[in-house]
């Protein structure tokens, strides 16, 4: 070896056992990267000696690159045996450590949760009809055109069998000719338990339901509530009585109630419930403005009638034996004129801020 190649020899050499202590030195792994960087990295004190390739003669060129490489490789493997270490060295301090205790309170204040407003004035008016009689069921939230619409006695072109209207879902694997859907009113539940079981019955149903629809006081998913009795020689009388007491429950028992003729193909009369406007006073027998009624003094709750009688012949109802009522109601309407919500899509952005009030 030429004296340039011999002194470059001794310096790598060096160079190397002097890392080896740095190394050995650093306590934890930044100080370890920090140290690598010094002698490898691109202005480390390796490269640094490499300008002194340049003395080097042609034919040393090809030993000193091995020798080069050789410490690199081996100051590598140092750094990689020292990381090693140090990370066995934490792993072991840490199962040595004081055992953490889980069971020991936390150090923040953590609040207790509680059920959605609209789950809450959901229970309410349920429990309201399971006093009255009503027994709970349920049906899907993804429902086949015949349990939804069909066997209600919708026509087959009604607008809201539109896509405008209603969402159609892909299900794989279903029958096409079923044509899914998800469900646009819990009118299903009736289809459901009308084909499944015999009269008496008096079934409530709360649950999600989906439109195309989205503005302040409408959201593509909301929630209904519907209810159904049948029975023989049940009347129009038993349905206004039912649906008072209802109102009158929720709202207080001096609550004006209106039936007003409607029309829904799954029934028949149909009418609308409103009940006096909880927000206008009235002064002077006359009414103070009101943004919630339109001055009207009168809020709609719900939609009802006696069921259809092509409705039971769908569902194996005999329909000269049994009649019914049926009705449905929207509970985030319930919930926004109760709290004074303006906006139904805040109900739904879950912001804690908001439901922390409930
Ligand atoms: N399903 C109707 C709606 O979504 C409400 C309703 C239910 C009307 C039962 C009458 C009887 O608007």
């Amino acid at each position: 070896m030429s004296d340039a190649s011999g002194s470059i020899e001794a310096g790598l050499e060096a160079l190397s056992e002097r890392y080896r202590q740095r190394f050995a030195d650093a306590d934890d792994e930044l100080a370890l990267r920090g140290a690598r960087a010094e002698v490898l990295g691109k202005k480390g004190e390796l490269t640094t000696a490499l300008r002194g390739m340049k003395d080097v003669a042609p034919d040393q060129k090809k030993s000193v690159g091995e020798l080069v490489n050789r410490v690199r490789a081996s100051i590598e493997d140092m750094f990689e045996a020292r990381l090693a270490a140090l990370r066995q060295g934490m792993l072991e301090a840490e199962l040595n450590a004081r055992p953490f205790d889980l069971s020991l309170p936390g150090r923040l204040p953590v609040g207790r949760g509680h059920l959605h407003p609209v789950r809450q004035v959901m229970d309410e008016i349920l429990d309201i009809f399971k006093s009255l009689g009503f027994e709970a069921s349920w049906g899907p939230e993804v429902e086949v055109e015949a349990n939804n619409f069909t066997k209600l006695a919708f026509p087959p072109d009604h607008p809201a069998t539109d896509m405008q209207d209603t969402f159609w879902v892909d299900v794989a694997g279903a029958d096409p000719a079923a044509r899914p859907l998800l469900r646009t009113h819990t009118s299903n539940v009736q289809v459901r338990e009308m084909s499944s079981r015999k009269p008496p019955m008096a079934v409530v149903s709360g649950g999600a339901v989906y439109r195309r629809d989205d503005d302040v006081t409408h959201s593509p998913m909301f929630h209904q509530i519907e209810g159904f009795l049948v029975d023989q020689r049940v009347s129009f009388a038993e349905l206004k009585g039912v649906l008072t007491a209802f109102a009158q429950r929720l709202y207080g028992p001096d609550t004006p109630v209106r039936f007003r003729p409607s029309y829904f193909p799954f029934v028949e009369p149909g009418a609308e419930v409103d009940v006096g406007c909880v927000f206008c006073k009235v002064e002077d027998g006359t009414r103070a403005s009101c943004r919630v009624c339109k001055t009207s003094g009168w809020l709609e709750i719900l939609g009802c009638g006696m069921i259809h009688p092509e409705v039971f012949r769908h569902c194996g109802i005999d329909a000269e034996a049994y009649t019914g009522f049926a009705f449905g109601m929207g509970v985030e309407r319930v919930a926004m004129l109760r709290y004074g919500i303006p906006d139904i899509r805040v109900l739904f952005e879950n912001d804690p801020r908001f439901l922390a009030q409930f």
